[in-house]
């Protein structure tokens, strides 16, 4: 049996089925809403900071200031843990302007909501054998912020599903790849890892994952690539918090090298979760101990 699932509403802690927010809200009503999405490891949420400060900086454009603390979302994650039994949590937070109250602008107090749930990371099987992708046209309307929007990614993502694979990727007419709809793309070639820097979100797991692969002496490097490129790289990589990283070995069916996961993949990737764990673990200390 699956445990109840518990969600949180400004704060508040309740069952899953019991939360509920008005029709008037304005991520519903007007697609304006900011997005975060952070994983625990041991219990603990992974790089609090950095997704807050992403959180607060997309919330900003719409006008709305931090209206929650570290602190705060640290008891609703802990509250929930205790209440489901979840243990490790994948944790979605949701910030709109709140309810619309007049005309098109008006709106109420800002809201915020935490869905909190079983991680479901892809199977063991998507590390071990690796993962296809689709190619979709377009990227995001504001592509360095995380907003509630997909509407640009979703025809992309029906038809990743259609297709049996696990992403979709943005292609420009011109051939540029930007990135997944909700994943970082990165490719190495040699001994060069090269991601975009420019009109795709700042992925946190391709920053960590930076530091871990120039540790191992790899050389990082942040500029344009197309479809070629990739197609013809050794390794094809997508990133995020869920997901950490994943090995790509076909895009629109066409093998990536020579279709099977680099040996690359899996080394970061062990690294890279060792150091979530440690920084994590290490974060929930050290706010124990400023507030305790
Ligand atoms: C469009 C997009 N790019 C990249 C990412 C990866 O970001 P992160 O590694 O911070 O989870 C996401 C995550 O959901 C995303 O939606």
């Amino acid at each position: 049996m699956s445990p109840e699932e518990f969600f949180a509403i400004d704060g508040v802690v309740m069952p899953a089925a019991e939360a509920r927010i008005p029709v008037l809200d304005l991520a519903f009503l007007r697609g304006v809403g900011a997005f975060d999405t952070l994983c625990t490891y041991d219990g603990h949420p992974h790089g609090m900071h950095a997704h807050l400060a992403r959180l607060w900086d997309t919330a900003g454009r719409f006008g709305v200031a931090p209206c929650f603390s570290e602190g705060d979302l640290r008891r609703v994650v802990r509250e929930i843990q205790a209440r489901s039994g979840l243990h490790e949590l994948r944790i979605n937070i949701v910030v709109s302007p709140g309810d619309l109250t007049e005309g098109v602008f008006g709106a109420s107090r800002p809201r915020w909501v935490v869905i909190a749930r079983d991680q479901h990371p892809p199977p063991p099987a998507a590390y071990e054998r690796g993962v296809t992708v689709v190619t979709c046209p377009g990227h995001r309307i504001w592509p360095e912020v995380k907003t509630t929007a997909y509407l640009c990614g979703w025809p992309g993502l029906a038809a990743a599903r259609a297709a049996g694979a696990h992403e979709a990727i943005y292609v420009d007419e011109d051939g540029t790849v930007r990135e997944g709809v909700t994943s970082n793309v990165l490719m190495r070639t040699g001994t060069v890892v090269c991601s975009v820097a420019d009109s795709v979100l700042p992925g946190l797991t391709k920053a960590g994952l930076r530091a871990v692969a120039e540790r191992h002496g790899l050389t990082w490097r942040e500029h344009r690539m197309t479809l070629h490129d990739l197609h013809g790289a050794d390794e094809v990589w997508i990133t995020s918090s869920v997901r950490e990283l994943v090995p790509v070995v076909a895009i629109d069916g066409r093998p990536v090298g020579d279709g099977t996961p680099g040996s690359w993949a899996k080394t970061l990737r062990a690294e890279y979760r060792d150091r979530c764990r440690q920084e994590s673990a290490a974060d929930a200390a050290a706010f124990a101990a400023r507030h305790h």
